[in-house]
């Protein structure tokens, strides 16, 4: 096909591009692997003494007692569980909400009938998870626009460090709406699950300059430099558009767990290392891989990771900690994650999908096409166009918004 080959002649000249212009390549692989066996060492030895995930609990948050330490944890591992956000009971209450807007609409029907639209896992070794495409029920918007998951965004956002000259790259008190689905997956489930990936960009994260400048300390200038929570040029990045690949801006992607789940209850698998893609990106240029190859990376896809590339960022692949309804968990968009192929715990492990999306140019362009399809219950517009939801019973609607979900979908 003349469009793969258009594909391998830019990934071609954009590999030789780079290898010119990247002062002593070979040198730099060395150094940051070497950063990274101390992290993976790191993350397994915290793993033997308790967890390598930093575990908060949201009164913490609210009252102002995180420590500084804390807060360099956080930006070292790249992965937090924030618990008891939301108390049992409304979370239950959801939980069964939600069940039944699928069940009464008769869900599982219309997607078989959809079947295919998307495939933007389609390469990596596992399959589909028991992802429903359901963007706008009840329990997701108002959990979308709730004043508790305001106020975890908000903290997690000013994590990040803004750019010391200029503008701020975005409002880390200020979300912009993003619509994503929810995962229920049932117990005994053995045959689905996601192999490790990062979202967020695939071959662009080499083709596209703008993402040259997100890890320009890398490439050409000093990587000691490199701070993976510097926000300068994260929200100029050009990604290859392609239905399942976020369009927006996301200082962290997330959930709120809707069940019960822990290790062996196929939920989320991490590296807990935010500083991977640096390791990532120089691992493609190397003289082992093909010059027309990526280490597998596909356009419109997840960035899969692969063993015979990979494997030392694998060994810190660790199951997150057991949560509860009402937990949350986030974790930085560069950092590596999957979940597990087999379910083998007794209980449904459900989550709704939600991270952070601070205000910025960027992220208010994503909303001008979010409203439309909120208010006709289409599709998400990252995702196929299924379109499950527009004669749905019990859709969430316009008149259900709080004055922070219309500030959060721009209505004003
Ligand atoms: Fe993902």
């Amino acid at each position: 096909m003349s469009s793969n080959k258009t594909l391998e002649q830019q990934i071609i000249a954009a590999k030789r591009d780079l290898r010119g212009r990247i002062p002593d390549l070979d040198a730099r692989f060395a150094e940051e692997t070497e950063r990274l066996r101390i992290e993976v060492a790191a993350v397994q030895s915290e793993m033997r003494s308790g967890h390598a995930i930093v575990d908060l609990d949201f009164a913490d948050i609210q009252a102002g007692t995180i420590s500084d330490e804390t807060r360099q944890r956080i930006r070292r591992r790249g992965v937090v569980v924030v618990r008891n956000v939301f108390d049992a009971t409304r979370v239950a209450g959801w939980n069964e909400t939600l069940m039944r807007y699928a069940t009464d609409n008769d869900y599982l029907t219309k997607q078989a009938e959809k079947a295919g639209l998307d495939n933007y896992f389609g390469g990596l070794a596992s399959g589909k998870p028991q992802i429903y495409g359901l963007y706008w029920s009840r329990p997701q918007m108002e959990a979308r626009q709730s004043e508790e998951l305001a106020d975890v965004r908000s903290w997690l956002n000013h994590l990040w460090h803004q750019p010391t000259e200029g503008a701020p790259e975005f409002d880390p008190d200020r979300e912009c709406m993003y619509a994503d689905r929810i995962r229920q997956r049932e117990p005994g489930d053995a045959s689905l699950g996601l192999s490790p990936h990062i979202d967020g960009g695939s071959v662009e994260r080499w083709l596209d300059p703008s993402f040259h400048q997100v890890y320009r300390d890398v490439l050409f200038g000093e990587p000691a430099a490199f701070d993976p929570f510097n926000a300068q040029f994260r929200t100029g990045t050009k990604e290859i558009p392609s239905p399942a690949v976020c369009q927006m801006f996301r200082t962290y992607q997330g959930w709120t767990a809707l069940t019960r789940q822990g290790p062996g209850d196929g939920t989320l698998n991490v590296v807990p290392i935010a500083r991977s893609a640096p390791w990532l990106i120089l691992r493609a240029l190397l003289d082992d891989v093909a010059e027309d190859d990526l280490c597998r990376a596909k356009p419109g896809r997840a960035l899969g990771l692969f063993k015979e590339f990979h494997d030392l960022l694998m060994q810190a692949y660790v199951p997150i900690p057991e949560v509860n309804p009402g937990d949350t968990v986030w974790w930085h968009p560069d950092v590596v994650h999957g979940v597990e192929n087999e379910h083998r715990g007794s209980g449904y492990s459900n989550v709704m999908y939600i991270g952070a999306a601070p205000d910025c140019d960027k992220n208010r362009r994503f909303l001008e096409l979010l409203r439309p399809a909120f208010e006709a219950g289409k599709s998400s517009p990252d995702f196929a166009p299924e379109d499950y939801e527009v004669d749905f019973k019990n859709r969430f609607e316009l008149r259900d918004l709080t004055p922070l979900g219309r500030k959060q979908l721009g209505y004003n």
